[in-house]
């Protein structure tokens, strides 16, 4: 599915059926990046379902998404079923920080726009970060945005793990690769 397919997808969803611009872009890098892996995918807080969305409708048939969120709003679970991805799809309803304890997963894919606070998004990318393959990629929402709460979180992540290359950073979207 090309990204224009997969915007006109998601949106159909929303009301006006529009994403707005700079999450557009950052619903194309994610699907970009989702079409390379084989492994699963995490996205911590799901939202209305759109980087959700766009994860699953770009990533291989068989690879699984899972998303984790303490909140799981009927639009949510009709927007899933509408997209056709009922079966590739696993909702996790809980706090991400919660979850973490059970989780036993390897992914190859990890999209964390959850809790915006310095501490949850560093203990996040640490945490789930221990199940990421080698050759996987850490992305992040709202480097800029929250008084740059998320992105001091990430900054200083970077600096303490040397096993991470920066990829990306482009309209609040930032993605890492582990080496
Ligand atoms: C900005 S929204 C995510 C938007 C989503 N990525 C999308 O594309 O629609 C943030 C989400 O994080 C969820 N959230 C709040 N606390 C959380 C926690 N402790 N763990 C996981 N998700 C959480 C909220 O319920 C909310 O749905």
């Amino acid at each position: 599915m090309t990204n224009e397919q997969i915007h006109d997808t998601i949106a159909s969803g929303y009301a006006g059926g529009q994403i707005k611009l700079q999450y557009r872009s950052n619903l194309y890098n994610l699907a970009d990046i989702a079409r390379k892996v084989t492994d699963s995918i995490l996205d911590i807080g799901s939202g209305g379902g759109a980087s959700l969305g766009a994860l699953a409708l770009a990533s291989p048939p068989t690879t699984k998404v899972y998303s984790i969120d303490p909140n799981m709003p009927q639009g949510l679970l009709d927007r899933i079923m509408n997209w056709g991805l009922s079966g590739k799809v696993f909702l996790v309803p809980g706090r991400s920080e919660d979850v973490v304890d059970r989780w036993d997963i390897t992914l190859d894919l990890i999209f964390i726009d959850g809790v915006h606070e310095y501490g949850a998004v560093k203990s996040a990318a640490e945490s789930y970060g221990e199940h990421l393959n080698v050759g996987g990629y850490l992305a992040f929402h709202d480097y800029n945005n929250y008084r740059n709460t998320v992105g001091k979180a990430i900054d200083e992540f970077m600096e303490e793990h040397t096993d991470y290359k920066k990829l990306l950073l482009e309209e609040e979207l930032y993605i890492a690769q582990k080496l």
